[in-house]
């Protein structure tokens, strides 16, 4: 079991049970998770998935690439050092307890 907890703006909490192999992006929206808006269906060509992680996430995902690293500059809320997209980032054991968070806008 991999429970990834994503956290909405205003503070409140969801604790879903996370597949290895999907994507958070996937996980998200798989759970009904909002604000994780993914607009280009994982194809890295929007940054409407755009989420914080935190220590843990951040340790499990790695840098993100050079693409993924541009396309962060178009993010509707301004990117922070622990700003993902989420459609990059794939679900491993190692994410287990880690929490999302969802960025107050997408747009
Ligand atoms: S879903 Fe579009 S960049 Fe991630």
């Amino acid at each position: 079991m991999i429970d990834i907890t994503f956290i909405q703006p205003d503070g409140s909490q969801k604790t879903v049970a996370a597949k290895a192999g999907h994507t958070i992006m996937e996980t998200a929206q798989a759970h009904g998770i909002d604000g994780v808006i993914a607009e280009c269906g994982g194809s890295m060509a929007c940054a409407t998935c755009h989420v914080f992680l935190d220590d843990i996430a951040l340790t499990a995902a790695g840098p993100a690439s050079d693409s993924e690293d541009d396309m962060l500059e178009f993010a509707a809320t301004p990117r922070a050092d622990n700003s993902r997209l989420s459609c990059q980032v794939t679900v491993t054991d190692a994410l287990n307890g880690a929490q999302i968070t969802i960025p107050e806008t997408q747009f």
